[in-house]
């Protein structure tokens, strides 16, 4: 029994490395609409046939599991992965059990379906013993830690003779472990294949014009969806981007040596101010604490500033993060008229440098201090006002 569909080069050259008995988990990853989602199917069939006749497998009341196929989540998984599947695979070759999320192929052999998201399925890999594992749009699953269960499953053996395992995942681009584990490590039995959208000649002609136009403010994403890269990009929903800390690690010091203060001024909630007296990157001095008033801030920082003077690191400049709290540097500022030394009082307030996206975005989180903390930061950092301490 086939499928009407045949595999393109790249999607053959996919089966061929998973073939190989050097790899055993294979990362087709890169542009959008590059044909992975099909590949997992077909290949997921074709094995499942495989297995069928090279073990002389038959038809039985209780099918032999052979691997799972999932996402992330399992309602995805059932809304695409599995759709696609069933436009791809004839009909007559498969059946599928909702309750127990089973995939019956040929009443033969079968699969798990779902997500990585249901506990039940994970206590199941637990027992479970499989040969193969197809992981669409695996740049989901945040962390490497939840497909442990997953590559401990695979340990199946038919009539004691020795079985493939192997695992394919597909993604499009994003920051995080598959890249650090497929791409940058290099890894002889983990593989990485990169996708394209040139490589499928079944996509409609205005397909990549579509994109272009509609990706055209998001040029890191254009580059991940049309180009395939995993350079830089780090998801289309992370807020701070790989890139950004990239630049902030090769951020360098000028002679000479500079020593500032530092403040972010918390004022209400569970939020704290931070104050930070600086030696170029070396912090030499730290008060950290909640719940008190602007007064009280500018207290600390003027004790700070002196404190700094007398062990011969007199500060330069005090920045202090205002957002939404402005007042400590109008009360530094009076108070400096009577300090003996030159100090630049700077006022950092992001939200002058947003755009109204942020703004409305800082609107929506004023509720949760921790996510403004990272909105500002974020804000500092793509600025290049933030430095990362090499030592
Ligand atoms: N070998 C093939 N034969 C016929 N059609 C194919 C083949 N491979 C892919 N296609 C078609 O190309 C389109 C894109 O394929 P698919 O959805 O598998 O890509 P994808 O890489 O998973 O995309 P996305 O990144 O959006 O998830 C689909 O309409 C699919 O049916
Ligand atoms: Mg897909």
């Amino acid at each position: 029994m086939e499928t009407l569909f045949r595999p393109t080069e790249k999607q053959l050259l996919a089966i061929r490395l998973l073939d190989d008995p050097k790899v055993w988990e294979l990362l087709y990853g890169g542009a959008k609409g590059g044909g992975k989602t099909t590949l997992g199917c077909l290949w997921c069939f074709a094995i499942a046939n495989r297995m069928i006749e090279a073990y002389h497998l038959k038809p039985s009341k209780y099918p032999l599991l052979i691997g799972f196929m999932g996402r992330r989540r399992g309602t995805d998984f059932v809304r695409y992965t599995l759709e696609k599947w069933k436009t791809i695979i004839p009909s007559e070759a498969y059946r599928l059990k909702e309750r127990n999320q089973e995939l019956i192929i040929r009443n033969t052999v079968k699969y798990y379906y779902g997500g990585l998201d249901n506990e039940e399925l994970i206590k199941k890999f637990n027992s479970a013993e499989m040969a193969i594992a197809f992981v669409d749009q695996a740049e989901e699953i945040e962390s490497e830690k939840l497909v442990n269960e997953l590559r401990m499953s695979l340990r199946l053996t038919i009539d004691n003779k020795p079985v493939p395992h192997k695992i394919l995942w597909t993604a499009n681009p994003r920051a995080g472990w598959l890249k650090d584990t497929f791409i940058d490590q290099k890894l002889p039995n983990k593989v990485f294949l990169r996708s394209l959208w040139s490589d499928n000649p079944y996509l409609p002609d205005q397909y990549v014009t579509q994109m272009e136009d509609a990706l055209r403010n998001t040029p890191e994403l254009l580059k991940a969806y049309r180009d395939g890269s995993w350079d830089i990009v780090a998801g289309a929903d992370q807020i701070i981007q790989e890139e950004w800390v990239n630049q902030a690690k090769e951020t360098k010091l000028h002679l000479p040596d500079r020593c500032v203060i530092g403040a972010d001024i918390a004022r209400f909630g569970d939020d704290q101010t931070v104050i930070y007296g600086l030696n170029n990157s070396k912090i030499v001095m730290e008060n950290i604490y909640g719940k008190q008033d602007l007064y009280y801030t500018a207290d600390q920082i003027e004790e700070m500033a002196f404190k700094m003077k007398t062990m011969g690191l007199c500060p330069s400049a005090i920045g202090v993060d205002t957002t939404g709290m402005p007042g400590v540097t109008d009360i530094l500022r009076r108070k400096q008229q009577v300090w003996n030394f030159p100090c630049k009082i700077i006022e950092i307030n992001p939200i002058k440098l947003m755009t109204s996206g942020w703004k409305a975005m800082k609107e929506i989180a004023l509720p949760c201090p921790e996510w403004l903390k990272i909105m500002d930061f974020t804000l500092e950092i793509n600025n290049g006002m933030l430095l990362i301490n090499q030592n």
